[in-house]
């Protein structure tokens, strides 16, 4: 068989698909699988959604690019949204999770230097997942991940997740520290969810020493915990919010948001990119951000959420390989007391897609248009096999 002519970043593929349809999605032999993982927290809405692909195929005939030096009518329109959604004042426009994060990074430095910083420092976590450009692999908390691509950038500190205290402490011991960037719930890391009080402290703690409050929603953005951003669930407002994935559900376009002073930061020359908030990407997210928030898929996620969560509890209640199950809305994780990576082919095998991260958590990242019946269905069939499973 020929090489694929496809750089080898990702290995060997499980499956060819070719088809997709709300919660389901078929491979090239046929078989019809059940979507527990919407291509990695993005289609919440599901597949081929009549509404995203309406909007996408009329824009596609009616203008598809024509760059930032020209104002576009439906970005202004999706930034429009995207404030009155989010309670931030400005946005940037990028075409994924790690160039919005890059966009929020540079942020911290020109607040950084704006406070006279000359090495603006960055507060990051242990094993947060931020991306794979040079900045957002380095604010990552994983060697793996890091590896081999050192030298990495400067300007950036690590903290334990979910430890006020120890940010004081690296606080008190590092005056160029200018902003703290961090994910509501770690996603790659194993579906960590802080305490209910974290952000209130963190954002408590970013007023008291002039900080930027950076909050990483790419993957608990968009509806996806119950809230349409994670942070709404504490009721306060970070200084810059990044989001991507579930925005323009499958078709790639990112967004760094800032509010107040921070939205100031940026200025004409600062920043910018050739295809960010084109009008292709923008009908999508458009046409996404709409169908959420009309249909109210951000609570569905978070009830959807509820009830599988609450079917895996029962069903794994006195397996003793099952450390915790774990979530918020349609973000769950059921950690296990061994690597489990090999479940991501039985499941497969069984017609339902899942993912493991962190080694040893099964992460379920359903669509939200997931039906209860569809929802029972992955319950019943991910159960079974995780009683059973003995060791990767
Ligand atoms: C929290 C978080 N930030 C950033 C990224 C990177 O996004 P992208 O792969 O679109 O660059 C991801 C991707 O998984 C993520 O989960």
């Amino acid at each position: 068989m020929a090489t694929s002519a496809v750089m080898n970043t990702y290995g060997a593929r499980a499956a060819t698909l070719v088809k997709g349809e709300g919660a389901w999605l078929w491979d090239d032999k046929g078989n019809k699988y059940l979507d527990a993982l919407s291509g990695i927290a993005v289609c919440g809405l599901g597949h081929s959604h009549p509404k995203i692909a309406a909007a996408v195929s009329t824009q596609a005939s009616t203008l598809t690019h024509c760059s930032n030096f020209f104002e576009i009518p439906n970005q202004l329109q999706l930034a429009d949204k995207l404030r009155e959604i989010s309670g931030m004042t400005n946005v940037f426009f990028g075409n994924s999770g790690a160039e919005a994060n890059e966009a929020a990074i540079k942020m911290a430095r020109l607040h950084g230097h704006k406070k006279g910083i000359k090495l603006p420092t960055v507060l990051v976590m242990d094993d947060a997942f931020h991306g794979r450009t040079l900045a957002t692999l380095t604010a990552s908390g994983s060697r793996k991940v890091q590896a081999g691509f050192e030298p990495l950038v400067h300007g950036f500190a690590r903290g334990p997740f979910d430890d006020i205290r120890a940010l004081e402490t690296m606080g008190d011991n590092n005056p160029d520290i200018c902003a703290i960037f961090v994910e509501p719930i770690q996603g790659e890391g194993g579906i960590r969810v802080a305490d209910e009080e974290y952000l209130k402290k963190l954002r408590e703690l970013c007023d008291q020493r002039g900080w930027l409050l950076m909050l990483d929603e790419v993957q608990t953005g968009n509806g996806r915990t119950g809230k349409y951003f994670c942070y709404q669930h504490s009721g306060i407002l970070p200084d810059v919010v990044t989001t991507s994935k579930g925005l323009g559900n499958g078709v790639p376009i990112g967004a760094c948001l800032a509010s107040g002073e921070a939205a100031k930061l940026m200025q004409p020359g600062n920043h910018g990119s050739t295809f960010g908030g084109n009008p292709l990407s923008c009908a999508a997210g458009l046409a996404a951000v709409t169908a959420i928030v009309e249909g109210e898929l951000d609570i569905r996620a978070g009830e959807l959420g509820e009830r599988i969560m609450a079917a895996l509890k029962y069903g794994l209640a006195d397996i003793d390989h099952v450390k915790e199950v774990r979530g918020r809305g349609c973000m769950i994780g059921v950690e296990l007391t061994k690597p489990c990576k090999s479940l991501f082919m039985a499941a497969m095998d069984k017609g339902l897609i899942i993912n493991v991260t962190a080694d040893s958590v099964i992460r379920l990242l359903p669509p939200f248009v997931m039906t209860n019946e569809e929802a029972d269905q992955l319950v019943s069939i991910l159960v079974p096999l995780i009683k059973d499973f003995k060791k990767d």
